[in-house]
Parts: structure tokens; sequence; C-alpha cells
């Protein structure tokens, strides 16, 4: 695994008080050095560029900056920097490095967002939801994403996606059954 190390110097002052961490992103291990302020968010978007996590509320309700830490969905806006020393954390760019993930294809085939500014959080909530449960009732999921919040869909686009992905997930599956 290739190490990364990178020191933040764009404020000298707040870097009299440094934090050492070590921090797997995206299936990569950085070894940074940052101000004790920072927030999850703040690396990921600020220093790693990893800018498919969005920041809206800032308060931790809209879930629009959700991201896995060790396979949980966190409010990384929530998440200070250090508190995720150790941790593996999985950001939306993972979920879809070389294709998009299948609820990625089902959000665009349901027409599932208009500004689609949720929609990286929605994806990552539902990806960690159907990781676990491929056949969730819709009760299931507007559980799941009761800390995602959407001003756009009115969620019945989100809705209708994950029940394509159902009904897909579930036809792959009869037809290994039937090989
Ligand atoms: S920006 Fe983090 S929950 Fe809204
Ligand atoms: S699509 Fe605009 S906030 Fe959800």
């Amino acid at each position: 695994m290739k190490i990364d190390r990178f020191e933040n110097s764009t404020n000298d002052r707040i870097l009299e008080n440094k934090i050492a961490l070590n921090i797997t992103i995206n299936g990569r291990l950085y070894s940074l050095i940052i101000p004790p302020t920072y927030r999850l968010v703040d690396l990921l978007r600020k220093d790693l560029e990893l800018t498919g996590t969005k920041i809206s509320c800032e308060i931790g309700r809209c879930g629009s900056c959700s991201v896995l830490m060790n396979g949980n969905v966190v409010n990384s806006c929530l998440v200070m920097a250090y508190q995720a020393n150790g941790m593996v954390i999985e950001t939306i760019e993972q979920v879809s490095q070389e294709n998009l993930h299948p609820i990625q294809q089902a959000f665009l085939e349901e027409g599932a967002l208009q500004c689609g500014y949720c929609t990286p959080g929605m994806v990552i909530a539902l990806k960690s939801l159907l990781d676990k449960n491929n056949q969730p009732t819709e009760e299931e999921v507007l559980d799941y994403l009761c800390g995602n919040l959407c001003r756009c869909t009115g969620y019945n686009g989100i809705l209708r996606a994950v029940q394509r992905y159902k009904n897909e997930s579930s036809a792959i599956f009869d037809n290994k059954t039937l090989e």
C-alpha cells in the first residue's frame, strides 16, 4: 500500500500546534500532519481534493457530507480529523472508481436526483444499507435515510431507484440459482 506524506503549510500560526495521523482513505494509507481544528470533511475536500463529499448544513442535519468510517455511515462535518486516526474511510470517489455503482446507475435511470447535491451522501448511505441487506423494505430504506435530506425530489425517485436496484439484484440472484 502506498504511503503519502504531506504537511499542510498554509497557516503557520495554526501549525505551531500540529497533530499527526495515519488514515486510510479509499484504500490508500496517508500519514498526515494537520491542524487540530480540522474536521474530516476539511481534510477530504481541502487537502485531498475529494470534493465528491459535499458540505451543506455543517451541523449534522443533512447528510450531504456522509462517508463511511470503518464501514459505518458518519457525517464528516461532525468528525474531527484526529478522531479518524487509524480508521478506514471510504468516500463517494471509492464507490465509483471504474464504473458507476449499481445504485448510482439506478438513480440515473429513475431520475432520482434534481440538483444532485444530496446524491453522494444518499448513495453512500444506501450502499451501506444494501451491502448489509440488498432487499430492504421501503420502511427500512426510509429509516436508514432519516439522516439524509433532499430538498428537491420528494424521495419518490430515490425509492424507485432502490426498487430498481432490488429488482435487478434479485434477477441476478435468480439467474445464478438457475445456472
Ligand atoms: S454538511 Fe454534514 S450533515 Fe450537513
Ligand atoms: S436532488 Fe437536490 S437536494 Fe436532493
